[in-house]
Parts: C-alpha cells; structure tokens; sequence
C-alpha cells in the first residue's frame, strides 16, 4: 500500500487560521480599496450605500476577519429602525478575492448577527444581498416593496435575520435612525 500524498492546500481554514477582530482606523485604506474592488464605480449608488451616508456605521459592529494573520474580509453595520423597531443594516460584507471560499464571509455574517441580537432593544439585521448566499445563515425575504430604502433596490434582495418569525412579514417603512 502506498502512502497517501499529503492534502492539498487547505482551502478552509482551522478555526485557528481565522480570527475576528475590531477594525481600527489603520484599517481604513485597505477597506475602501476592497470597497472599490468589490462593488466598482457604481458603489456610491447603492440603496445602502446611501443609508450609510445618511447615518453612521456603529465602529463597535466593524469587524476584520484575519486568515494566518492577513486581513481578509471586512463587516460593518449601521444602526437603522424600520417601522419604530431598532435593528442594525449589515454590510458592506467584502472579502479580499485572495481570501474568497475559506469561510471568512461566513464567519463575520454569524459574528456580527449574534453580537447585535443580543443587544437589548435589537430585533433584527436587515441587508440587500443575495438570497442564495445569506439564507443559510438565517435570513429570509422580506414583505416585497414593504421596506423604503433612499434609493432605488431590488426588493427581492432585502433580506431580514430576526428571533422574532413573523419579522420578515411584518417589517415595513422608511430606513431611519434608531428611534
Ligand atoms: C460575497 C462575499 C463577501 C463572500 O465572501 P467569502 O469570504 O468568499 O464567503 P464564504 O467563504 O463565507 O462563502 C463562500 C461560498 O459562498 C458562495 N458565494 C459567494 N458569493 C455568493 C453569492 N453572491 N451568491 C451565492 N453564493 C455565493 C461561494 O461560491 C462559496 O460557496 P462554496 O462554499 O460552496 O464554495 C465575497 O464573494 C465578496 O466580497 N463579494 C463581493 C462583494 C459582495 O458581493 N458582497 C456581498 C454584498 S451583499
């Protein structure tokens, strides 16, 4: 019997290969480069990004994800009500192409989640994004139109994580500031 040849390069990460941590401001450069990498010239047009300029990300909610020790994906969220109930709009979620497929996407999504639902008075992380990718970490469709971004969004693609079942049908009104 031969030996067996050894792995290939691991393409997911040990838990240990992956940690999370604060951003910081020595993060800021690296993050809108990946910004423009990731969602190019039409970046500033987007629904949420037009939220973001209206009300601040929440630095205790920005988060780096490292792989080996490098920077490799970046999460922030913004403090939002919808209807008169408080809730946190997720993202930009951005990976570094380099860093794509080992799971650091993932690992913000849930990190972020879990922090801001356990926050007392927070009901719910709302985002614009791709159903396939976020629905296995818990998020469902929203009521359709139900929600008003300033700006234009495809309302199949605003997507809500919530404890509470009836959220994603509920959930309706302008995006504003925490009441
Ligand atoms: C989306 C993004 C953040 C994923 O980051 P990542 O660190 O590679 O994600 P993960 O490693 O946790 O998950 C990778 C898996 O999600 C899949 N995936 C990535 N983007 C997807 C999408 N838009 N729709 C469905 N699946 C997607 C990958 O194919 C991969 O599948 P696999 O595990 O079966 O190989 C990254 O591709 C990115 O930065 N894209 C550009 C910016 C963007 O679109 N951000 C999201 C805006 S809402």
């Amino acid at each position: 019997m031969t030996a067996l040849s050894p792995l290939p390069a691991a393409t997911v990460p040990t838990p240990a290969a992956l940690s999370i941590r604060l951003e910081t401001p020595d993060d800021d450069a690296w993050i809108e480069a990946l910004h423009e990498v990731s969602f190019g010239p039409g970046r500033f047009a987007r629904a949420a990004f037009r939220v973001r300029e209206r009300i601040a990300v929440d630095p205790e909610f920005s988060y780096i994800a490292e792989i080996k020790g490098e920077r490799a994906a970046s999460v922030r969220m913004t403090p939002i009500s919808v209807g008169g109930i408080n809730g946190y709009l997720l993202g930009p979620l951005m990976t570094d192409p380099e860093f794509r497929k080992q799971g650091a996407g993932r690992a913000l999504v849930r990190h972020v989640c879990d922090l801001a639902l356990e926050r007392e008075g927070i009901a719910f992380v709302l985002l614009v994004g791709d159903f396939a990718y976020y629905s296995p970490l818990g998020f469902v469709r929203t009521a359709p139109s139900a929600i008003t971004f300033p700006g234009p969004v495809d309302p199949t693609r605003v997507l809500v994580h919530s404890p509470d079942p009836h959220m994603a049908e509920t959930l309706a009104g302008d995006v504003l500031p925490w009441v």
